[in-house]
């Protein structure tokens, strides 16, 4: 998880309410869109928000714009890019308005719950080298995927 806490650091990152519901421990320093079809019922503990910042929203845009007027005095949270962090359902929604993927390789067999496949648009970028597991993380290595849409 250190590549992921590393690359959301002070970053807005939208996830689905299922994986919301999934967090077992609070992402300090990430600012969280959480996506439902059904906002107005969705109960969010404040006592115990899993981010700096969350907003619940059945509209990606509307989500993000809500977002950024709560980060408004936030200065160190970047407001350029959001990081879709899943789960099945928001990386497909949002496959074709992604401009990357980072992609981690975990050496171990898991069955799931949830199954995503790269869309075919986003390719191996030739200028991101592939970056080894440590000794933090030795069985991980992450890859970083662009699209050929955006160009
Ligand atoms: N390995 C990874 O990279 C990774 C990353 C993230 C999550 N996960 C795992 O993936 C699983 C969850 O994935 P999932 O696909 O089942 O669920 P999900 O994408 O996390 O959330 C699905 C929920 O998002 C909301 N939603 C979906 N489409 C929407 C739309 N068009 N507009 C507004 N809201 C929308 C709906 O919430 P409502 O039902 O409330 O309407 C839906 O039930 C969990 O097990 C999680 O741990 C893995």
């Amino acid at each position: 998880m250190s590549f992921f806490r590393r690359r959301t650091m002070n970053s807005i990152i939208v996830m689905g309410r299922k994986t919301y519901e999934s967090l077992y421990r609070k992402l300090t320093g990430r600012h969280i869109v959480i996506l439902t079809r059904n906002p107005d019922t969705f109960y969010l503990d404040n006592e115990n928000l899993m981010g700096d910042t969350v907003v619940v929203s059945n509209d990606l845009q509307l989500g993000m714009g809500k977002i950024l007027d709560c980060l408004i005095d936030h200065p160190e949270v970047d407001r350029e890019r959001a990081y879709i962090v899943g789960g099945e359902q928001i990386y497909t929604l949002t496959a074709n308005l992604v401009a990357g993927a980072y992609v981690s390789h975990i050496e171990v067999h898991v069955e799931g719950d949830a199954h995503y496949k790269l869309p075919e648009h986003l390719t191996v970028a030739t200028n991101h080298p592939t970056e080894l597991g440590n000794e933090e993380d030795p069985f991980r290595s992450y890859t970083f995927y662009e699209t050929e849409i955006a160009g």
